[in-house]
C-alpha cells in the first residue's frame, strides 16, 4: 500500500483548498525548472493534499509559459500519487452548457510551443497515452461533484490548443466536426507528463463558454469566462473537499496501470 497524496492543479478561478489542516506553502526545487508557484500542502480528512496554482498566484504564466515539467516533477517529489486538473474550457456541445463540469477522458493535442516529455536526451522512453486519464480518479471526481450538487458530464474529448488567442470560427467548427467536446489551453502536455511520471491523472473541465461555433452566442470574451469561473469556484472547491473520503488514506496499485507506465517504455540501455 502507498500513502495517498491528492494533488490538485487549479486553473483560473481556483486558488486554494478549503478546510486544509497543517496548511503551508512550500517551495519545491526541480531540475526541470521552477514550478508555477509554491505548493500548498496539508491534510484533509486524514489524507495528504497538495495544491498548485497552474498559472501562479497573480496569474503570471500564460498557457504557453506554464512550466509543465517542473510542476509535475515537483508534485512527484512531494509524494503525489493522484493529480487532478481543474481548468476552464469552451464547449462544442449544446448540452455541455456554461456552469457545467466535464470529466475529460481523451485529448487531441494541438499545442506546439511547449516541452512535452521528460525523456529524449540520454534516456528515451515511449509511454502509451492511448487512455490518457485514470478512470478510477475520474470516477471519484464524478461522484464527488454529483454529491456536491454539480451538473457534471462523464466523458469528453478535450482539444488542447496553444493559445493565447481563442479559436477562429472556422477552427471552432472544424474541432466540433472532429468530434471534440471541449477546448482549453492547458491540459497538454500536463496529462502526458503525468503519465511519464507514473501519476494517475484526471481532468475536470469547467465549461465557461461555447467557443465561437455557436450561432446564438457571440465571440468568447475573457470577462464572460471570469464571471462563470467566479460563479463556479465554490462548486470546484466543494468537489475537492469530498475527494479524500472517496480516495482514502492508502491506495493499492492503480487498476489501470498508471503507476507502472514506464515498466516497458524505456528504450535506452542502462549504463
Ligand atoms: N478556456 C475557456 N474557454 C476557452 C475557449 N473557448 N477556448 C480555449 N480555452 C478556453
Amino acid at each position: 500500500m502507498t500513502e495517498t497524496m491528492i494533488a490538485v492543479i487549479g486553473g483560473s478561478g481556483i486558488y486554494e483548498i478549503d478546510g486544509l489542516e497543517d496548511a503551508r506553502w512550500q517551495a519545491v526545487e526541480s531540475p526541470w525548472g521552477t514550478p508555477s508557484d509554491e505548493i500548498l500542502t496539508g491534510r484533509l480528512d486524514g489524507v495528504n493534499m497538495a495544491f498548485l496554482p497552474r498559472h501562479g498566484r497573480g496569474h503570471v504564466h500564460s498557457p504557453t509559459t506554464v512550466p509543465y515539467r517542473a510542476n509535475i516533477d515537483a508534485l512527484k517529489r512531494l509524494g503525489a500519487t493522484d493529480v487532478i486538473s481543474v481548468s476552464a474550457c469552451g464547449s462544442f456541445r449544446e448540452e455541455y452548457a456554461p456552469g457545467h463540469f466535464v470529466v475529460v477522458d481523451d485529448f487531441i493535442d494541438r499545442t506546439f510551443a511547449r516541452e512535452k516529455s521528460f525523456f529524449g536526451s540520454g534516456c528515451v522512453a515511449h509511454v502509451s497515452v492511448a487512455h490518457p486519464t485514470c478512470p478510477r480518479l475520474g470516477d471519484a471526481c464524478y461522484t464527488a461533484a454529483k454529491d456536491a450538487g454539480i451538473t457534471i458530464h462523464k466523458g469528453g474529448t478535450y482539444l488542447a490548443m496553444e493559445g493565447p488567442q481563442f479559436s477562429s470560427m472556422a477552427e471552432s467548427k472544424m474541432y466540433r466536426a472532429w468530434g471534440c467536446d471541449v477546448i482549453g489551453m492547458t491540459n497538454m502536455p500536463e496529462a502526458k507528463l503525468a503519465r511519464e511520471a507514473e501519476l494517475c491523472y484526471a481532468s475536470i473541465a469547467m465549461v465557461t463558454d461555447y467557443d465561437s461555433w455557436h450561432p446564438d452566442h457571440g465571440a468568447v470574451e475573457i470577462t464572460e469566462i471570469i464571471a462563470t469561473l467566479t460563479g463556479n469556484a465554490d462548486k470546484g472547491r466543494e468537489m475537492v473537499r469530498r475527494l479524500p473520503a472517496l480516495l482514502g488514506e492508502d491506495r493499492a496499485p492503480c487498476p489501470h496501470g498508471c503507476d507502472r507506465a514506464l515498466e516497458f517504455a524505456i528504450m535506452t540501455a542502462p549504463d
